[in-house]
């Protein structure tokens, strides 16, 4: 990806704000990365020791986070399961990992509160393996999946995806 002023380009497609909308799979990918990159920064600082840092840090990753499954939850889950005619098929196993995902964030927030640096780094270890299989099924399987069936109504829905507030 290449980088000039604010604009990102992808391939064709280049928006302002550095938001990736040609597809499905490249801004939710990018919001994956963004959320990971968030992690990790949270992560040194609590390896630091650094309280008010790792609760800064990890605010910010909580609230991409949440974000980011509201909009999956809210929007293209909903629109995907309308295509597919059911509610039983992948996007029923992304919701229970986000429940767990959940879970752990509130977890986590317990141990930043509390300075408890082995809680910290045991929860985010699992989170870790958590968002990493899950964000391989969600890029390789559902993101490419709702490219193909909700083609016509991408524009709309990555619009309104964008425009979900922070948590
Ligand atoms: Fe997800």
């Amino acid at each position: 990806m290449a980088r000039r002023g604010d604009e990102v380009y992808l391939g064709l497609h280049h928006v302002p704000g550095g938001i990736a909308m040609e597809s499905f799979l490249a801004y939710l990918s990018t919001d994956h990365q963004r959320c990971d990159d968030l992690f990790a920064e949270a992560e040194t600082a609590a390896g630091r020791r650094d309280w008010a840092g790792a609760a800064d840090k990890f605010q910010a990753f909580r609230a991409a986070m949440l974000r980011h499954l509201e909009a999956e939850e809210s929007l293209l889950f909903p629109a995907f399961e309308a295509r597919l005619g059911h509610t039983g098929g992948p996007t029923r196993v992304m919701c229970n990992e986000h429940a767990q995902m959940r879970d752990l964030l509130d977890s986590m927030a317990d141990s930043v509160a509390a300075r408890d640096e082995a809680e910290y780094q045991g929860l985010a270890e699992t989170l870790l393996w958590l968002m990493r299989q899950h964000n391989v099924k969600e890029e390789q399987i559902l993101y490419p999946m709702s490219d193909q069936m909700l083609a016509d109504a991408r524009a709309d829905l990555l619009e309104r995806m964008a425009a979900v507030s922070p948590a």
